[in-house]
């Protein structure tokens, strides 16, 4: 089993998109009470007394969308400036990249994911929920600006939604023969659509790799993530393809990962709610930190057993108390 030492940290439970996959439509969203949201100082402490110690070194800040969490670009300086701090990296939609992706680098950010659904203007903003003046360009400019200022790598999240997207899937992937991109192809995860559980509403990876293949050959890449990717390049390419397949696969072995929301809940897996600990309360009951620390280490012993395994035989109905933009992705 791999060492569990990362962690992912929502800073915000808002969006500003609304994604289908990930705020489903008719979801009640019960936005979280700014009081009740961990504040910059609770997560530098859970940090650095309890994640630290016990042995955390990568730290992912999600959301929601974690750039509209305010003073975003202090908490990236804070954690990037520890000693023990050897990965630090944000997955965002980059809709407000062109203006912050600089001093987002300035401050020590090295590695950025961001999703990119749809190379249609007009369709990204149905995906988006977008009703407006279209989100697509000022998104576009996000990324290219994100790889301007020397964001490395860059990542490129696509959902393939069947019957929406999944037309794109040679022109998304296009995009990393020329340019050191990495699009990553993400199978549709039902969190929070549970009607859609157990459905055709996602596409094996496996499809959408005969496709490229069958288009321009398709490799095994030498360069190996430590993330949930199984990771191919399109021969002679500069970037890389990568496809995360929870639905079709199970790759709960190699979880190396927890989740921290928002409002301090800790999640040992993304998929199965079992086991969370309510670390805010704890921290503001002033429960010793040497007593959560144990608490939070007897869960990592048993987080194996916590995972997707039921998935096929349907125990897991796919009925969840959060939305994927809840815990972050
Ligand atoms: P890297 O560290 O760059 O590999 O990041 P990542 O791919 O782990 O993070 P990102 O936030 O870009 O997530 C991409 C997709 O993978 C999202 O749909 C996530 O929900 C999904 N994902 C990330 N971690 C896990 C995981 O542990 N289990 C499952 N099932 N899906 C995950
Ligand atoms: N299924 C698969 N991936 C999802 N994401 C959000 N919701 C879902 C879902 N239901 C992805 C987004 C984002 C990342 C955090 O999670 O593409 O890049
Ligand atoms: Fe880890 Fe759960 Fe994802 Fe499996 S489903 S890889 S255990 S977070």
């Amino acid at each position: 089993m791999n060492p569990v030492d990362y962690l992912r940290i929502s800073l915000i439970d808002r969006c500003n998109f609304r994604c289908q996959y990930c705020m489903p439509e008719g979801a009640e969203l019960d936005y979280i009470f700014k009081q009740d949201l961990l504040r910059d100082e609770e997560i530098l402490t859970l940090i650095k007394e309890i994640f630290i110690p016990l042995g955390f070194r990568k730290f992912r800040l999600t959301g929601g969308e974690p750039l509209l969490r305010p003073n975003v670009v202090n908490i990236v300086k804070e954690i990037a400036s520890l000693p023990e701090t050897q990965d630090l990296a944000m997955t965002t939609n980059g809709f407000l990249l062109a203006q912050m992706a600089e001093e987002l680098y300035e401050a020590g950010l090295r590695r950025i994911n961001i999703s990119l659904d749809s190379l249609s203007p007009e369709k990204f903003d149905s995906i988006i929920g977008n009703r407006g003046k279209s989100r697509w360009q000022q998104t576009w400019e996000g990324i290219q600006e994100a790889y301007r200022v020397g964001f490395n790598p860059l990542k490129l999240n696509v959902v393939v939604i069947p019957g929406i997207n999944d037309g794109e899937v040679l022109d998304l992937a296009a995009l990393t023969i020329n340019q050191n991109w990495h699009v990553r192809f993400i199978e549709f995860m039902p969190i929070g659509n549970p009607e859609l559980f157990g459905s055709q509403a996602w596409i094996p990876s496996a499809d959408l790799r005969q496709w490229i293949s069958d288009r321009w050959g398709l490799v095994e890449s030498k360069i190996t993530g430590n993330g949930p990717a199984d990771i191919f390049q399109i021969p002679g390419a500069k970037g890389t393809l990568g496809f995360i397949s929870q639905m079709s696969e199970c790759f709960c072995d190699r979880c190396n990962r927890v989740r921290l929301s928002a409002d301090g809940w800790l999640r040992p897996c993304l998929l199965n709610e079992t086991g969370q600990i309510d670390l805010k309360t704890s921290l503001r009951q002033g429960v010793d930190l040497a007593e959560l620390r144990q608490r939070v280490s007897q869960l990592l012993t048993i987080k194996a057993e916590i995972n997707f395994k039921d998935r096929v035989s349907g125990t897991q109905s796919g009925i969840y108390t959060r939305t994927m933009s809840q815990i972050g992705g």
